[in-house]
Parts: C-alpha cells; sequence; structure tokens
C-alpha cells in the first residue's frame, strides 16, 4: 500500500530519480545502450506502444522479460500506452516490471486494473495525458504508488515539454499532503538539461528522459550533469 513511508524509500535519498527511456536507444542495440549509462540511471523506463491508443509501435513484453533476465536488480518502469489496459496488464505482469503504468484514459475500470497489478505485489501507476485533468485519477490516489504526468502527447520519443503540465504536477502534489498519501509523481516527455531543475522544483520524484540521454554520445555524463543541475 502506498504511504510517505513507501515514498521515501523508493527516492533512494534522491532529489529526483532519472529515467531513461529506452524508446531513445539504438533499436539494434538496446542492451549495448544501457551499458553504456554506467550504472546511473535510477530506473529503466520502457515505453509500451499499441498503435492504437498511441499512432506508434514499439516493445512487448518479450523485451521486459529479457531486460529483468539480463539485469535481475534493474528497476523496470513499464509505462504501457495500450488500450484497453485490462487486456496487457497480465502479460506485462508475467513479464517482471518492478513498476506498471497504465493510463487512466485507456482503461473502462482504471480501480480493477490498478488493484490488479498490487495484488501481483508489483508496484501500480496511473498516468494522465496533457489534455486530462487531475481530477480524473482522483478516485485512484489512494491506491497508486506513482502518477505519470505526462509531458507530451504520448505516441514519440523527442517532443517539446509541455510547461503547462507542471500545474498538475504542483497539483498532485499538493493533494498528496491534504490526504497523507505517499505516490511519487514523474514526469514524461520533453525533459532536458535546461528543464530538469524546474521539474524537479514543481515537485517530480522521478523524471523520464529520452532523447536528451541516449541522442547524446555519453549518456551516462549526461545523467551525471542532469543530477547535478538540480542541486
Ligand atoms: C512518449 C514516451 C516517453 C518518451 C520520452 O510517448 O512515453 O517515455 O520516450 O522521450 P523524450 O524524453 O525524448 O521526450
Ligand atoms: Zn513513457
Amino acid at each position: 500500500m502506498a504511504g510517505p513511508l513507501q515514498l521515501t524509500e523508493l527516492k533512494k535519498g534522491r532529489r529526483m530519480l532519472i529515467a531513461p527511456s529506452l524508446l531513445s536507444a539504438d533499436a539494434l542495440d538496446v542492451g549495448g545502450h544501457i551499458e553504456r549509462l554506467e550504472g546511473e540511471a535510477d530506473w529503466l523506463h520502457v515505453d509500451i506502444m499499441d498503435g492504437h491508443f498511441v499512432p506508434n509501435l514499439s516493445y512487448g513484453p518479450a523485451l521486459v522479460k529479457a531486460l529483468r533476465k539480463r539485469w535481475p536488480e534493474a528497476f523496470l518502469d513499464v509505462h504501457v500506452m495500450a488500450e484497453p489496459a485490462e487486456d496487457f496488464v497480465d502479460m506485462f505482469l508475467a513479464a517482471g516490471p518492478s513498476l506498471l503504468t497504465v493510463h487512466a484514459e485507456a482503461a473502462k475500470h482504471i480501480h480493477r486494473v490498478l488493484q490488479k497489478i498490487k495484488d501481483a505485489g508489483v508496484l501500480a501507476g496511473v498516468s494522465i495525458n496533457p489534455g486530462t485533468p487531475v481530477v480524473m485519477v482522483e478516485p485512484v490516489l489512494h491506491m497508486a504508488d506513482l502518477v505519470l504526468v505526462m509531458s507530451v502527447n504520448p505516441g514519440y520519443g523527442g517532443q517539446s515539454f509541455i510547461p503547462e503540465t507542471l500545474d498538475k504536477v504542483r497539483e498532485l502534489r499538493m493533494r498528496r499532503a491534504e490526504l497523507g498519501l505517499g505516490y511519487l509523481i514523474e514526469i514524461d516527455g520533453g525533459v532536458n538539461l535546461l528543464n530538469a531543475a524546474a521539474v524537479c522544483e514543481a515537485g517530480c520524484d522521478a523524471a523520464v528522459a529520452g532523447n536528451a540521454v541516449f541522442g547524446q554520445p555519453n549518456p551516462a555524463e549526461v545523467i551525471r550533469k542532469m543530477r547535478a543541475s538540480l542541486e
């Protein structure tokens, strides 16, 4: 069950966790790109796209399973952009994620989906698109281990950050304090070295960064710089 204690444990003393998105890694050498992170990544973010909920296709459970096999200790942050979410949960739970996040817009029964994830002993995340208000997830905040705020319209890496989405981060932080809950707040899309500090300041506990990290020749160095920019 989410609680302030869990929040602290997951943060590992970091101001903001950094989760490189494998979507921006070389599709022919995902493992090699993970090695090039030199252990600097807090989490590995895996984007699952169905060509229906979002206009792009990416990975299936086989990649998650392979990552788990090769890196048994890695924190696998699996972001499912697939509809209906109900149909995808079992196959990804079986693949070994640390955290499984589904979209509120993609589930008819978001409460049931989150419950199923939690029952499997996996951290449960709920995500909202830039056009979706926080009130949509209000009824399930108490059962969420993480709320993922999309700061681009999901579907592609390398898009520009939508600044208004930070208002939702602030709102989620306020609600968490008011309700005494312990979910983490993660932001996803368009995070880079220039805006990471502002994102952290708004209250994000974790930030996904795809293009900013893997688009550079030394991805580990980008993470180190990003972390330094938060101090
Ligand atoms: C977008 C994905 C993101 C994406 C982030 O649909 O959910 O995780 O990979 O990539 P950047 O950081 O390049 O915007
Ligand atoms: Zn993502």
